[in-house]
């Protein structure tokens, strides 16, 4: 019975994305490169072995990189784009894609920025079986002052929304950014403006409507800082093998070269000799490390050039980028998408460069370079 129902997903994906900026002002957070595999790449892991029809996004900041990127196909998965002309917020963007949703019985929407594994056929069997208006996934987290927790009753049934809380409560159950809605949700958007998910419809829905939960069991991150775009990265890096580097095609390691795991290198990317990479690092698809360079503990973005005899350690290198010889980068930078490092130069910790920024002098302070 299940299988004839037809499922669409609209994934959010046009927020600004403040809190990784200046990273965010080149990239959309949904190519932002998780353990070598972008967001999006992530996210539509969900969908792989269910029969979605359609997969939406709902896009506006830096639509237009995103849709060159993407395209109009992933695998088997047909991708349509629903642009924003103003951000219309978590909630205005399904409104917009009405004509789109209306025709199925039920919807999958997804923020654009969370990392997860999912159950989907018991996230819509329950859904089904308690004839949810909407059914919300949850994740327990230890200290949830930070996100949207959900009250709930015996049977799951959501009974309050309260936003980023401030007195304690006694659930511990979090808005994980996953929902599956019935098409009858989208009477209760307004149209033409923007429209807080969290704020404005949950709480019409619990009060008014079955408003269910669905528990998720597996790892959930909020990739929407630094912090946890980090932690996301070496949790998963550090789940790979601990005896050989996880090595994707065309990886062209010369003989003298020294990987040490956990690492992820992907497709095409070149390491010289005597080059000391890892631990705790990934190196994304065509990037170049010259001889003798040591990276460890850092995540290299897609199409970085590095010199000779570099030194760079505890970083994020966006993509992009390209690093002269003998360059020293210390720990908890951020060089952010083009970038150009001439050869000898010394970044102390801590600091951010923005994009297309050319570096010609040593950088002795912490914080930004514009
Ligand atoms: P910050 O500015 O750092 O808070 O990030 P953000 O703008 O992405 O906001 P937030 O993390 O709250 O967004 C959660 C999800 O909703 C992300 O996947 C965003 O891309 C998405 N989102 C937020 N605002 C909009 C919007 O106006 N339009 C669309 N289409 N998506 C949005």
């Amino acid at each position: 019975m299940l299988e004839e129902i037809k499922i669409k997903a609209l994934i959010l994906a046009g927020g600004y994305g403040t809190r990784l900026r200046p990273l965010s002002c080149t990239r959309p957070k949904l190519l932002f490169p998780v353990a070598g595999k972008t967001m999006l790449e992530w996210i539509l892991n969900i969908f792989y072995r269910e029969d979605f029809d359609e997969v939406i996004l709902a896009v506006n900041h830096l639509a237009d990189i995103l849709k060159k990127r993407v395209g109009n196909k992933i695998d088997n998965i047909n991708i349509n784009y629903s642009l924003e002309p103003e951000p219309l917020g978590t909630g205005g963007p399904i409104k917009k894609a009405e004509d789109r949703l209306k025709d199925v019985d039920n919807f999958l929407i997804a923020n654009g920025d969370i990392l997860t594994t999912l159950n989907f056929k018991r996230m819509l069997e329950s859904h089904t079986k308690k004839e949810a208006i909407a059914t919300v996934a949850l994740h327990e987290v230890s200290d949830p002052s930070r996100y949207g927790v959900v009250e709930l009753d015996k049977e799951i049934r959501i009974k309050k929304f309260v936003e980023k809380p401030k007195e304690k409560l006694t659930s511990k159950w979090i808005n994980a950014g996953i929902y599956l809605m019935r098409a009858d949700v989208l009477k209760y958007i307004p149209s033409n403006r923007k429209v807080s998910l969290e704020k404005e419809i949950f709480p019409i829905l619990s009060e008014k409507e079955k408003l269910y939960g669905f528990k998720l069991d597996g790892p959930w991150y909020d990739v929407g800082n630094f912090d946890t775009f980090r932690k996301a990265n070496y949790d998963i890096i550090k789940r790979g093998p601990k005896q050989k580097p996880l090595l994707y095609k065309n990886a062209n390691i010369e003989d003298r070269a020294k990987l040490k795991p956990p690492i992820i290198i992907r497709e095409n990317v070149k390491i010289g000799n005597f080059s000391i990479i890892g631990p705790n690092s990934v190196i994304c698809q065509n990037s170049q490390i010259g001889n003798k360079t040591v990276i460890k503990d850092s995540i290299i973005f897609e199409n970085v050039t590095i010199g000779e005899s570099a030194l760079i350690e505890g970083t994020i290198i966006g993509g992009n980028v390209e690093i002269g010889d003998s360059v020293k980068i210390g720990r908890n930078c951020i060089i952010s998408d083009y970038v150009n490092i001439r050869d000898n130069i010394k970044i102390s910790k801590g600091v951010i460069v923005h994009p297309y920024k050319e570096l010609e002098n040593d950088v002795k302070n912490s914080g930004h370079v514009l």
